[in-house]
């Protein structure tokens, strides 16, 4: 079994990656399990010359490129992201972008994610959606999400979200077992 996890917010040790360390932590000890933490890498978005289409790869030459990579390799793919202005963080959108001429080859691969965030939180939730489905992926998980109730408070108020962030990496498992074991 292999795993990505990719950890969106900015902040290494935030609420994000306690929700997703937890729904990793579902996986059994045999699977092999690469963490990229988006923060600690420099890359940029898609600089949209199209390139991408007629050569069949990305041009932009960064750390994103080691990325991508990886989510090739990945069976499963699951995401951490805080909600910033509405939507996922800027590091995982410009991920996103980044994957464009990548349409197909994630087919089949199982994709999840958690998030965190108090309000505006729908757009967050679309994003990664429509991110998974354009790219025909199985879409997994448990909706979870970390309800923080201050601006930079932690998940302690919300019982429910490390709960919710170990249901999804045991739905990830289940669908895991469904696709690759049968
Ligand atoms: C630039 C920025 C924008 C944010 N925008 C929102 C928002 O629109 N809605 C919301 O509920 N929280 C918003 N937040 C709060 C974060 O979503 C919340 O604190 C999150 O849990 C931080 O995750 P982290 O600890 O993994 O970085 C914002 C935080 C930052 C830094």
């Amino acid at each position: 079994m292999k795993v990505l996890a990719i950890y969106g917010s900015p902040r290494k040790n935030g609420n994000t990656a306690q929700m997703l360390d937890a729904a990793i932590s579902e996986f059994p000890s045999e699977a092999e399990i690469k963490k990229v933490y988006l923060g600690d890498l420099q890359f940029s978005g898609c600089c949209a010359t199209r390139d991408c289409k007629t050569l069949g790869y990305c041009i932009v030459e960064d750390d994103l490129q080691q990325v991508l990579k990886d989510m090739m390799w990945a069976e499963i793919i699951i995401f951490g992201s805080p909600t910033q202005f509405s939507d996922v963080s800027s590091e995982l959108k410009m991920l996103m972008e980044r994957t464009w001429w990548m349409k197909g080859k994630f087919k089949n691969k199982i994709g999840g994610y958690v998030i965190t965030g108090r309000r505006y939180i729908e757009s967050t939730i679309n994003t990664l959606h429509a991110f998974i489905l354009r790219h025909k992926m199985i879409l997994g998980g448990s909706g979870a999400l970390g309800y923080t109730f201050t601006e930079m408070g932690g998940l302690e108020n919300d019982p429910l979200a490390i709960r919710d962030a170990h249901n999804t990496g045991k739905r990830l498992l289940e669908l895991y077992e469904i696709v690759y074991k049968h």
